[in-house]
Order: structure tokens, then C-alpha cells, then sequence
């Protein structure tokens, strides 16, 4: 698998090194970084509460270099297009794709970081769509090459900052800090535990033994941008401002407890109660995994993981028919932990798959998914990978 993952980064790097001297006559230095899984910690990461991801094995790639000007020229080679844009906030580019290095460009400014013109090449091989956060890796790649380039000096949390606000402010969706800060701060073998309210991490090595860690991608296309992701961060923030009525100490929803919750039963809908229920219950499932995870009790881990994966279809509303559909079967077949993964609305399913069960798993799964829902579901197995950096 190692030896797949080094030809793999080798591959794409001479195909983005040979775009680079085409296009611009000349070399640049590449920067990658990586996508993301998350074992346990669902939208919780906007409502105070931890989460738990690492880096993967599936990332981006850029050869970057400062090219005199002020504009900026970056070329696509997934979409095989160019972008042309300058750095003033009125030069925000017509490709979406590319409004992530523009907000990168511009967030970097408002932190009074250097950026001036320059031309990059990229590619990645993130699924798109899959939840694995292939817009988090982009802009942890821009981010970190654009600090190291201009040697700006802006610490990694905010680095990841700059790719959260770069979503906010020019790509529509009011996310967390989780996918960045997990491109930005990812360790090989290790997942990392963030408290999203006082930026405190912690890494855990992860090398479950006699288990694999598997995705399901449905290949039903979240809608992560459009209005259901900000929906329910709303619903969120209503339910935390109503126990803080009550429990002033209540900033985030995760502050609350379960039984300040029902005190407000009567004051916010049925909706927004559920969405509140569901993250309660999720940011203590964080903390009781990571305790299971220092035992090695995975039977625990994974239990855990199915209860998220309820939580997260019945009362936060973010599964589908596909996702449901896979969940139930790993249950059925013994498998020891599974749910909907990231943000939800399609996109895979999480496993962690004792190895003697893992062949006949993956086998019903294709099989059975394939029967009820005219597709085939696609199947990663992912390593726990290093995120941001320039790469030799
Ligand atoms: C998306 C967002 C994250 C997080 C997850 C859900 O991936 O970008 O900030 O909220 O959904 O856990």
C-alpha cells in the first residue's frame, strides 16, 4: 500500500512539474496536502464540540512560483482549464473551482500576509463530492505555499483559518474549522482530536490491528454548498441562544448539557430541538471514542459510530436513502462500526471492518447496492497520511 501511495504522489507530480515548464517555461517547487476522514465528531466542529480526523492518502498537488506581476495565473489540469485573476476583492474569478486560491489569495492579504502574482499548475485526486473534503485541500495547499513562499510567518491554525473563511466568505458555505484544520495539521498514522472551542488538539496514533478502515462512496452528490448545511448550523445557533437565556455560561451548543436542553423544549421548534439533541449527544461520543481508542476497545469505537449514524439520519437529518441502505448492511454483516461521513446529504459511509469479514463485506456491498440502486458504489481504502507540506 505504501509503495502504491509513493507512486501515486510520484505520478502526479511529474504530470503537474511537466504542465509547469509547458505552460511557464520554467520549474516551481510543489506543495501538497491532503483530504480528510473524521472517525467520530459530525457537525459539531461550528457548534464548539470536538472532532476527530485525520489526513488521507488522497490530496492535492501544486507547483507554485511568484511570477513578477500582480496577477495570478492557475491552471486546472483535472478541469484542464486556466484562471486568470489579480488580488484586489473585485478580481474574484468566473470559475468556481478557482475562487478557492483567489479567497486563499485574499484572506492571506487580510492577515497583513505578502502576496503578490504568481503561476501554479494543480491537481488532486480527492473524489469530488465524496465528503472528503477535496475544497479543504486545496485551499491547505495554496495556504501553506503562499505562507511559505512569502514566508509570511502566519501560524497553522490560522492557515487554517484562512481556508475555513475562504469558504465562508467566497465559496457560500458556513463550515467548521474541521476539514482545514485536518489538511493543515495532519500526521501520518496518527487522527487528531480538536477541540474546536479552544483550538486544544491532541494526536492518537491509529494502527487498529486485525481491522480496516474503509469508505463507501455512494456517489450521490452532496449538496454542501446549497442551503441545507447553513440550515443546520442556524438551527444550532437558535437552540444555544435560547439555553443561554437560562445558562449564560452557553456560547456553543456544546456548552450545554442534555438536560438544559429539554428546559427549552417549549421555546424552539421540534426541528431545531432534534438538530441540538443529535450534536449534545455527538460531542460526548468524540471524548468516550477516544477513551475506547486507548483500551484498543473497538468493539466500543464502533458502537459509537453506529449511534452517530442514527443520530445523524434521524435527528440531524443529513443521510440519505443510499447511506442508510449501506449502514443497515454493515450491520447485518457484522461489520464492527459504520456511518455517514462529513457533511452528509450523499458522499460515503465510514467502516471499520475486522479483516476476516472485510472481502465478503465489500463484495455484498458492491453487489446489493448495485441491485437496489442502478450504480455502483465506489470503495477507498485510505491511510492515515501527512497533510500540508512542500514536498522534495
Ligand atoms: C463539512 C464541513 C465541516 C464539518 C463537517 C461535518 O465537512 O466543512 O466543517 O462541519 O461537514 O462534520
Amino acid at each position: 500500500m505504501i509503495q502504491e501511495i509513493n507512486t501515486k504522489t510520484l505520478n502526479m507530480k511529474t504530470r503537474i512539474q511537466e504542465k509547469y515548464k509547458a505552460l511557464f517555461g520554467e520549474e516551481a517547487p510543489v506543495y501538497a496536502s491532503a483530504g480528510r476522514i473524521n472517525l467520530i465528531g459530525e457537525h459539531t466542529d461550528y457548534n464548539g464540540g470536538y472532532v476527530f480526523p485525520g489526513a488521507i492518502n488522497f490530496g492535492i498537488m501544486a507547483a507554485i512560483k511568484p511570477n513578477g506581476t500582480d496577477k495570478v495565473k492557475v491552471f486546472s489540469l483535472d478541469f484542464d482549464q486556466m484562471s486568470e485573476f489579480g488580488l484586489k476583492e473585485e478580481d474574484k474569478p468566473k470559475e468556481a473551482w478557482a475562487c478557492y486560491v483567489f479567497g486563499v489569495c485574499r484572506e492571506t492579504l487580510k492577515r497583513g500576509g505578502k502576496v503578490e502574482g504568481f503561476n501554479a499548475v494543480f491537481a488532486g485526486d480527492v473524489p469530488l463530492g465524496a465528503g472528503l473534503s477535496s475544497s479543504a485541500a486545496l485551499e491547505s495547499t495554496f495556504a501553506y505555499a503562499l505562507n511559505d513562499i512569502w514566508d509570511n510567518k502566519i501560524e497553522k491554525f490560522e492557515l487554517a483559518k484562512i481556508g475555513q473563511s475562504t469558504e465562508h466568505n467566497y465559496c457560500g458555505v458556513k463550515c467548521g474549522i474541521m476539514d482545514q484544520f485536518a489538511s493543515i495539521f495532519g500526521k501520518e498514522g496518527a487522527l487528531i482530536r480538536l477541540n474546536c472551542k479552544t483550538g486544544e488538539y491532541k494526536y492518537f496514533p491509529f494502527h487498529p490491528k486485525g481491522y480496516k478502515l474503509v469508505l463507501i462512496d455512494s456517489c450521490v452528490k452532496h449538496e454542501l454548498a446549497s442551503s441545507a448545511y447553513n440550515k443546520r448550523r442556524e438551527s444550532c445557533e437558535k437552540a444555544a441562544a435560547e439555553i443561554k437565556k437560562l445558562h449564560p455560561e452557553v456560547d456553543f451548543l456544546s456548552d450545554a448539557k442534555r438536560l438544559w436542553l429539554d428546559e427549552v423544549r417549549d421555546k424552539i421548534s421540534q426541528e431545531d430541538f432534534l438538530r441540538a439533541e443529535y450534536v449534545i449527544g455527538e460531542v460526548q461520543r468524540v471524548l468516550d471514542v477516544c477513551d475506547a481508542l486507548e483500551r484498543d476497545d473497538y468493539e466500543t469505537v464502533g458502537e459509537m459510530m453506529y449511534q452517530t449514524h442514527f443520530g445523524l439520519s434521524r435527528l440531524y437529518e443529513v443521510s440519505c436513502e443510499e447511506l442508510d441502505f449501506l449502514n443497515k448492511l454493515a450491520r447485518k454483516m457484522d461489520v464492527t462500526g459504520s456511518r455517514v461521513m462529513g457533511g452528509g446529504f450523499g458522499g460515503c459511509t465510514i467502516n471499520l471492518v475486522k479483516d476476516e469479514l472485510y472481502d465478503g463485506f465489500i463484495k455484498a456491498a458492491k453487489e446489493q447496492f448495485t441491485a437496489k440502486f442502478g450504480h455502483a458504489p465506489k470503495i477507498y481504502e485510505v491511510v492515515i497520511s501527512d497533510g500540508a507540506r512542500k514536498l522534495q
